[in-house]
C-alpha cells in the first residue's frame, strides 16, 4: 500500500505538467529598459552586456517599433548624456529639449500606444555619478527632490506616461506627486523604485551609461547613503508603504534574483503593482556562462523570470525581455 500519495502523478506528462503549472510568463508581464545616446546610426554594444546596446533616437524608434510588434508594450527609457553636460546639480535634466525629453517624444510619435517610462534620477547628468547633489561629502535630500520634481513635470510634459525615480531620496514621490499634480498632469504615473539595495549587481549598468560614482575626496565612493542594505528586510516594507502612502502608483524591488524575499514579504503587505528589476549584472552573469557553455541560457532565462514572478512580482524589468518573447513562442 506505500505510497498511496504519488506526487509524480502531476508530473508524468506535459499536458498535465501544463495543466497544474501554477505560474505562466508572457510579454505582458515585461517592461524594457532602453539605453539612449546622443547621435545618428548609432548601435553601441555594451562590452559587460553581451547583446545590450545603446541606441541613438533614430535607432531608438526601430526598435520600439519592433518591440511592439513582437507584443512588447512598455519600456522604460535611460539616457547616456554627453560628459559635458554633466554638473553636480545635473541641471542638463531639465532641458525641455534635452536627451530623454527628444526620446519620450519619439517613442510617443512613432508608436503612440507604447508605454513610456522614464528613469528620474541626477546620476547620468551628475558628474560626480551620484543620484544627488553632492555638498561636503553628503548626498543632499530635499534640495535632489525639488529638482527630481521638475524633471518629472518635464518628461511628463514630453509624454511619458510614468516616471519612475530611482534615487532612494527620502519623501520624493510625495514631492513629484505635488508637482505633477499642481500641473495638472494628474494622469502621470508613479513608479518608485521603493526597495533599492546598494547592490553590487549594478556595475554594467554603469559602463552603459558611463555613470558610476568618481573617485575623488569628498564625494562618497559608492551609495550607501540611499540605497538600502542589503541585510535589511522589514525596512522594505517600511519603504514601500511611505511610497505608497506619498502616491506611488507601482513600488519596485531591485536587484531582483538575489532579494526574492523581499519580493514576497511585500506581496504579503501591499496592495498595489510591484515591479521587479532584474538588473544588468544579473543579465550579465547568465550571459557569461552561457557563452562559455556552462549553462543553457534559454532555460535559465526562463527560470530566473518564473522565479521572479512566482515571488510575486507583477511586472519584470528585464534585459531578457525580447529572449523571453523569443523562448515562449
Ligand atoms: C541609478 C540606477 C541604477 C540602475 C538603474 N538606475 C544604478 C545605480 O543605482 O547606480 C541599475 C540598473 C541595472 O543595473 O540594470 N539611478
Amino acid at each position: 500500500m506505500y505510497p498511496l500519495k504519488r506526487s509524480r502523478r502531476l508530473r508524468t506528462s506535459e499536458s498535465i505538467r501544463r495543466l497544474v503549472r501554477e505560474t505562466a510568463l508572457s510579454a505582458d508581464d515585461l517592461l524594457v529598459p532602453l539605453f539612449v545616446v546622443e547621435g545618428h546610426d548609432i548601435r553601441e554594444e555594451i562590452a559587460s552586456m553581451p547583446g545590450y546596446y545603446r541606441l541613438s533616437l533614430d535607432n531608438l524608434v526601430k526598435q520600439v517599433k519592433e518591440l511592439w510588434k513582437m507584443g512588447l508594450r512598455s519600456v522604460l527609457l535611460f539616457v547616456k548624456v554627453p560628459e559635458e553636460l554633466k554638473d553636480n546639480t545635473g541641471k542638463e535634466a531639465l532641458n525641455d529639449h534635452g536627451l530623454m525629453q527628444r526620446a519620450v517624444k519619439e517613442v510617443k510619435n512613432a508608436c503612440p500606444d507604447m508605454l513610456v517610462m522614464t528613469d528620474v534620477a541626477l546620476d547620468p547628468y551628475s558628474s560626480l555619478g551620484h543620484d544627488g547633489i553632492v555638498a561636503n561629502g553628503q548626498i543632499l535630500n530635499d534640495e535632489t527632490s525639488e529638482i527630481l520634481a521638475e524633471m518629472s513635470v518635464s518628461h511628463a510634459q514630453a509624454g511619458a506616461d510614468f516616471v519612475a525615480p530611482s534615487d532612494m531620496m527620502d519623501g520624493r514621490i510625495k514631492v513629484i506627486r505635488e508637482a505633477l499634480e499642481d500641473d495638472e498632469l494628474i494622469n502621470t504615473g508613479i513608479m518608485a523604485y521603493s526597495a533599492k539595495y546598494a547592490s553590487a549587481f549594478y556595475g554594467p549598468f554603469r559602463d552603459a551609461l558611463d555613470s558610476a560614482p568618481v573617485s575623488k575626496q569628498d564625494v562618497p565612493s559608492d551609495k550607501k547613503t540611499y540605497q538600502m542594505d542589503s541585510s535589511n528586510r522589514l525596512e522594505a516594507i517600511k519603504e514601500a508603504k511611505l511610497d505608497i502612502e506619498e502616491g506611488a502608483d507601482i513600488i519596485m524591488v531591485k536587484p531582483g534574483l538575489p532579494y526574492l524575499d523581499i519580493v514576497r514579504d511585500l506581496r504579503n503587505e501591499v496592495n498595489v503593482p510591484i515591479a521587479v528589476y532584474q538588473v544588468s549584472g544579473e543579465y550579465a552573469m547568465l550571459k557569461a556562462a552561457a557563452e562559455r557553455g556552462w549553462i543553457d541560457h534559454d532555460q535559465a532565462v526562463l527560470e530566473q523570470l518564473l522565479a521572479i514572478k512566482r515571488a510575486g512580482a507583477n511586472i519584470i524589468v528585464s534585459y531578457f525581455a525580447k529572449d523571453l518573447v523569443r523562448i515562449l513562442g
